[in-house]
């Protein structure tokens, strides 16, 4: 099969798998990170086929839509086969998704290129204006609050089972996790996008706790 009907026939697929997702995981996500995936690769020369590929199964090794990430990555390897994938593009594939996500930051570094790329389309979808409206949906679907004053953020490093079972709220989000992207780009161009989503993140908190404390007067 030609690659172009490759990815046709991927998006399908991904599609069907994301279809019941209210958690933030939805198929739009993986639209926004596949296509600002392709637009890095451009600059950064990388493989498109893999790029794309890579983006459009991110997220479906994990226990928020595939039940777990072992009965995930299975679903994409047998995928991946049947519709003749080389076997080097799905060694490459594997090792880009299972490195993937931030869980709690427990995992190893990016290696290759295209794994840069598709890691730092995925984290500039979880700043800036996109980035707030996928963590409230997050929070409302997993029954997480807005914000607890008595809950204060969790500092440093947390394992898997904190990081994703631990109490939080929507607010202790950004100070567990998204306000530490920014200084984990791989990319030039993801660089300079997550400064940008960073500061009107930051804007967002400070007008957030302005509001709280007017509640109190
Ligand atoms: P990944 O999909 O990279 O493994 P996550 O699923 O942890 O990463 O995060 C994806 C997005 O889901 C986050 O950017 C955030 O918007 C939301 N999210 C994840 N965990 C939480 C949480 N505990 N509270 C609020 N939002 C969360
Ligand atoms: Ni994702």
């Amino acid at each position: 099969m030609e690659n172009n009907a490759i990815i046709i026939r991927a998006r399908q697929f991904v599609q069907e798998q994301h279809q019941n997702d209210y958690s933030g995981h939805d198929w739009w996500h993986i639209m926004r990170v596949t296509d600002t995936a392709k637009i890095i690769s451009v600059q950064e020369g990388g493989n498109d086929f893999v790029v794309e590929l890579a983006a459009l199964m991110h997220d479906l090794a994990d226990e928020k839509i595939s039940g777990s990430e072992k009965e995930g990555l299975k679903k994409v390897n047998k995928w991946l086969k049947e519709n003749g994938v080389k076997e080097d593009e799905i060694l490459e594939i594997n090792e880009i998704i299972t490195t993937m996500s931030f869980k709690g930051g427990n995992r190893k570094p990016m290696s290759t290129i295209e794994g840069k790329i598709v890691q730092d389309a995925d984290r500039l979808d979880a700043l800036g204006a996109i980035g707030i409206a996928r963590t409230f949906a997050y929070s409302g679907a997993k029954g997480q609050p807005i914000y607890d004053p008595e809950l204060p953020p969790r500092v440093g490093s947390m394992t898997y089972k904190d990081y994703r079972h631990g109490k939080s709220t929507a607010i202790n989000h950004f100070y567990e996790k998204l306000l530490k992207l920014k200084d984990s780009m791989n990319t030039e161009y993801g660089k300079k996008l997550a400064e940008e989503r960073h500061n009107y993140m930051m804007q967002f908190l400070e007008q957030f706790f302005l509001e709280w404390k007017e509640s109190e007067k």
